[in-house]
């Protein structure tokens, strides 16, 4: 057995009791509100915990980006959502290519975006099933109105190789009222027209206990509830506990008495601050501030701190935002009660195409 300060830094260590406690926490909130979930492993990139997902309860995994899917269907995982608009002959050809070995279903928000579907899937043995992205307050992709919605669902419904699959949104933290009563409306406006939409998907962990409010819809898409992260501490969302995710770095210089150098700057960390003060929690010094990061160091202000770290000490920092960690690192150390379990590959790390 390692213990986790032995392994060299920076690194990033996921606590695997924590991580089953966050999936099963979150399953049992949705079977009792009678919702599916249908996680995001934008997060973790890790099969494993996709698969553990599903183990649980998941009705399949949603993914950004195609390169992340197509890591997820070779390790066997057969039901994929890929809320993205996918534009362009190369990316078309993939996605037709998975369509003909794994179930996926897609977005799109544009008469575009079908048009390049369709002439993709045209001649497909099986239909492509495509949802229509509505931007519900989120103010990113998605059509702007449920009349929109329905005039685009009604083209996909049209169109040779597609099949209407349903509404997809990724909403505004905090505004669920809204996000409701925006597809509730999209919801009427679609049935009555004929087109009644066969799911309903949302998504986000900063609202996740209160999907159930939005009662219309089918099934909710969690993406950064397996490892939270201070910013879902900060929203409510967990507790320090629950954090999963850690990155472990080591204090590589002390030049002056209130200042601390760590090995783990923007690459490790990343330079996300989410409206926050400092570049993660340092869990050993939590008055301690994470003042700045360039890319291979990251300054820490002590001034507030009675007892201060030494030269060769490492430090375990909750990030701001997980996520884009899992994205950075080759490998992650799967530890249970602070001892090394297991090394594994980030697999669909860097996957961003
Ligand atoms: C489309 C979509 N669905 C679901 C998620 C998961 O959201 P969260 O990380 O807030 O859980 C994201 C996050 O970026 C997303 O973009």
């Amino acid at each position: 057995m390692t213990d986790i300060f032995e392994i060299d830094t920076p690194a990033v260590l996921i606590d695997v009791d924590r991580v089953e406690a966050n999936l099963r926490r979150a399953q049992d909130y949705a079977d009792q509100h009678g919702l599916k979930l249908r996680p995001h492993i934008k997060t973790h990139k890790l099969p494993r915990f996709a698969k553990r997902a599903m183990d649980l309860g998941a009705i399949g995994i949603t993914v950004q980006k195609l390169g992340e899917a197509e890591v997820m269907a070779d390790a066997g995982i057969s039901e994929i959502f890929l809320p993205y608009n996918i534009l362009g002959q190369a990316k078309l050809k993939r996605l037709r290519a998975l369509a003909e070995r794994v179930h996926i279903s897609v977005t799109a928000d544009s008469v575009e975006t079908v048009e390049g579907l369709s002439a993709a899937f045209a001649d497909a043995p099986e239909p492509l099933s495509v949802f229509v992205e509505c931007d519900t307050g989120m103010g990113r992709c998605g059509v702007q109105s449920p009349q929109a919605a329905l005039d685009l669902a009604q083209r996909i419904a049209a169109a040779p190789g597609l099949r209407f699959g349903g509404l997809m949104t990724y909403p505004a933290a905090g505004q669920v009222a809204a996000n409701a009563q925006w597809l509730e409306q999209a919801k009427d406006l679609l049935t009555q027209a004929g087109l009644a939409p066969p799911t309903i998907s949302n998504g986000g962990s900063p609202d996740i206990w209160r999907a159930h409010e939005v009662q219309v819809a089918t099934e909710h898409r969690p993406g950064t509830y397996i490892y939270m992260d201070r910013f879902q501490v900060a929203k409510g969302v967990g507790a320090l506990e629950d954090c999963a995710l850690t990155v472990l770095a080591t204090v590589v210089s002390r030049p002056t008495e209130h200042r601390a150098i760590i090995d783990a700057g923007s690459k490790a960390l990343t330079s996300d601050l989410l409206g926050m003060t400092g570049h993660g929690l340092i869990e050993a010094y939590p008055e301690a501030v994470i003042v700045g990061l360039s890319e291979e160091h990251g300054t820490i202000d002590l001034s507030a701190c009675s007892k201060k770290p030494k030269i060769g000490e490492k430090l375990r920092i909750i990030p701001n935002h997980a996520c884009v960690v899992s994205n950075l690192f080759e490998t992650v150390h799967l530890i249970v009660r602070d001892q090394l379990v297991e090394t594994v590959p980030v697999a669909a790390r860097g996957r961003v195409d």
